[in-house]
């Protein structure tokens, strides 16, 4: 018996890896997080399997599911939005899971980050602009911040900013990213991307809070930084014509052609 988990990816039904689809529809239960994963994704779920909403459970409730799981050796499908390595809960049931020797796998999905920069055809590292992603959250009620994890530290860095669980700190954000950023600095909203109803929010941060529609509430992504802008930076040198690289060697001599025609 084994539970798997599975990102379920950030909403589109479709945007689920083979691996999760077909790990679902092998097993006989499937825990998943209500909140957020897409009820059509259990559709791949075998007929007669047992399928439990754990948004209204605790954590003591969910692996009582599991151990009942195992007891009667049945694998679990365990699911959550997006991908598993941020804001998944996954960390704390893995803890139980070992201490009850139960086996587990995990299965990536598609972050939400992602999807929203997809749904905003963009990419979040451009040259000359940012060249790093920071993915974090603002205090919520339920979890507090370590110290030194502050938008102000993160802004200093000026680098390009996913902001999640953060829609309803929508003035604090403002208020403390400006400094850093200045007030014409892009920054876009992405309201459940990859749904049917999203919504695309596109501002600098100075209109940013005039811009937001007010049923955007909850499950929305603050990007934030200059690569928001989608234009004004230089060609990566990647492609660039000239570029000598292990793919592309320029001359005979280049260091590159001995590893092309080499043993590497
Ligand atoms: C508990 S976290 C889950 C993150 C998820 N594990 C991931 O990989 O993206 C929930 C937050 O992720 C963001 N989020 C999740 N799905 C989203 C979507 N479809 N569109 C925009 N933001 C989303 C929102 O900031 C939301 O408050």
């Amino acid at each position: 018996m084994t539970v798997h988990f599975i990102g379920a990816g950030p909403g589109a039904p479709d945007l689920l890896t083979l691996r999760g689809r077909d790990l679902i529809a092998a097993c006989p239960v499937c825990l998943y997080a209500g909140s957020l994963v897409p009820e059509a994704i259990l559709g791949h779920c075998p007929e007669g399997a047992k399928i439990v909403n754990t948004a209204p459970m605790d954590l003591d409730a969910i692996i009582e599911e599991i151990k009942a799981a195992h007891a009667a050796g049945q694998d679990v499908a365990r699911l959550h939005s997006g991908d598993l390595s941020v804001w998944s809960a996954m960390g704390e049931q893995i803890r139980r899971l070992r201490a009850e020797g139960i086996p587990f796998t995990v299965t990536p999905g598609v972050p939400a980050f992602a999807a929203a920069a997809a749904s905003l055809g963009t990419e979040l590292t451009l040259p000359g602009l940012g060249q790093s992603v920071i993915l974090t959250r603002t205090q919520g009620r339920a979890s507090s911040m370590p110290e030194g994890e502050t938008l102000e530290n993160f802004g200093r860095t000026g680098a390009t900013l996913a902001l999640h669980l953060s829609i309803g700190n929508l003035p604090k954000v403002v208020r403390e990213l400006t400094p850093h950023y200045g007030p014409d600095c892009p920054v876009a909203i992405v309201y459940r991307a990859s749904w049917p109803d999203e919504k695309i929010v596109r501002a600098t941060l100075s209109t940013l809070e005039a811009a937001t529609p007010g049923d955007v509430k909850r499950t929305a992504l603050i990007l934030v930084g200059p690569a928001l802008a989608g234009e004004g930076f230089t060609e990566s040198r990647l492609y660039a014509a000239d570029y000598d690289r292990r793919y592309r060697p320029q001359t005979a001599d280049s260091p590159w052609s001995e590893w092309r025609h080499g043993d590497d």
